[in-house]
């Protein structure tokens, strides 16, 4: 059966390609998406994306994961990943091997930025290329779920 990724994506990256395109980029969500879940394709997984701007709804999103079918997660959880410790409990709950992603370099920025709630419960952290994180994101994880199936 084709392996499902879940991709999620935190507050206000619906904004990619107009929000502070210095620091996040041109590439839109939707171009990003697109492209990753070619790229999943090419790599035999099914990839699912889900954004919201709600913790609330990140957290249910993350916790139907597994009746859901999903073998990993990417996750961009943008301003949540400093602060929330829902985030990361949902992530430890499922136990699912997770990625977390950001498409700026978070530890040479501000202070508060250095601190990831969630990067604990993750496999690892992708960080500081841009849209290319992502894809560098499901290369990582693609290797890790094959070798866990050996
Ligand atoms: C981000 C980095 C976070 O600090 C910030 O709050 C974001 C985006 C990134 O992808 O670089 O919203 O996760």
């Amino acid at each position: 059966m084709t392996k499902k990724i879940l991709l999620i994506n935190g507050p206000n990256l619906q904004l990619l390609g107009v929000r502070e395109p210095e620091i996040y980029g041109v590439e839109t969500l939707p171009g990003i998406v697109a492209d990753l879940r070619k790229e999943a394709a090419l790599l035999g997984f099914e990839l699912e994306d889900f954004q919201s701007n709600s913790e609330g709804a990140l957290v249910d999103r993350i916790g139907e994961a597994l009746s859901s079918g999903v073998d990993g997660i990417i996750i961009n959880p943008a301003a949540y990943t400093h602060t929330s410790v829902a985030l990361r409990d949902a992530l430890a709950a499922v136990a699912l091997p997770a990625v977390e992603v950001h498409l700026s370099n978070i530890a040479g920025r501000e202070d508060f930025r250095r601190r990831s709630y969630t990067a604990e419960k993750c496999i690892g952290v992708i960080s500081g290329f841009g849209a290319l994180s992502y894809k560098l994101a499901l290369r990582a994880l693609a290797e890790h779920l094959a070798s866990a199936g050996k």
